[in-house]
């Protein structure tokens, strides 16, 4: 299974083990929790720490934007160094216009949606991006619990994405609550990547936990 370990769970007076961690571990992605105290109840993290991560390491990092204006921020994440840029459909004015600028910069489009959210208003944007984030916890914290009901969401989004012959093109990736206990059950409704924050970041053995993670 890949593996995107979220930053948000990592001690940020020490992001440099949490980078070399992912770094010796050879994760498939960095995710980083862009939260503006406005679309989620939460302050995190913002261009300059990105810059810093960036000088750090070439893992693939993947910037989660949970901001009210999400074109406002896109050129400021790929000048840190973001790999690829994901808006939440929700706080899009014009997701198609968003998906041209993050594409201009070279970068790979996500587009994001909430526990609640119909999936019907992703449809005219799939042929466009190259991941789905899938959110499993109402964004704006790390340690929620699953949402059960993500699973069948899934499920659904690969069975569009398969219908609408894109499946082999786009990845979806699933966001909140992903612990070594429910893992399968998301990879088998559809997940390609896995993004766990505190399932790593606050075990005994975060390594051991991402390695058990890849052979789930
Ligand atoms: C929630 C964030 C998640 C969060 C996941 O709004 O988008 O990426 O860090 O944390 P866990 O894995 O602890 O649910
Ligand atoms: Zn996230």
């Amino acid at each position: 299974m890949k593996i995107a370990p979220s930053i948000l769970s990592a001690d940020f007076t020490d992001l440099k083990s949490a980078i070399a961690l992912c770094q010796s571990a050879q994760t498939d992605y960095l995710h980083i929790d862009v939260m503006d105290g406005h679309f989620v109840p939460n302050l995190t993290i913002g261009p300059v720490v990105v810059k810093s991560i960036r000088c750090k390491t070439d893992l693939f990092l993947d910037v989660h934007l949970m901001v009210t204006n999400p074109e406002m921020l896109i050129e400021p994440f790929v000048n840190a160094g973001a790999d690829s840029i994901t808006f939440h459909i929700e706080a899009a004015e014009n997701p198609k216009h968003l998906i041209e600028v993050i594409r201009s910069f070279n970068k790979q489009v996500g587009i994001s949606i909430k526990p609640g959210t119909p999936l019907n208003m992703l449809e005219s944007y799939l042929q466009y991006i190259d991941l789905i984030l899938v959110m499993s916890v109402e964004p704006g914290f790390g340690g929620q619990g699953y949402i059960p009901e993500s699973t069948d969401r899934i499920i659904e989004i690969d069975k569009i994405l398969k219908t609408m012959g894109l499946r082999k093109q786009i990845i979806i990736e699933v966001d909140g609550g992903i612990k070594l206990s429910n893992a399968k059950i998301v990879k088998d409704a559809g997940a390609d990547i896995l993004v766990a924050g505190s399932a790593i970041f606050n075990s005994e053995n975060p390594h051991q936990t991402i390695e058990q993670f890849k052979n789930i």
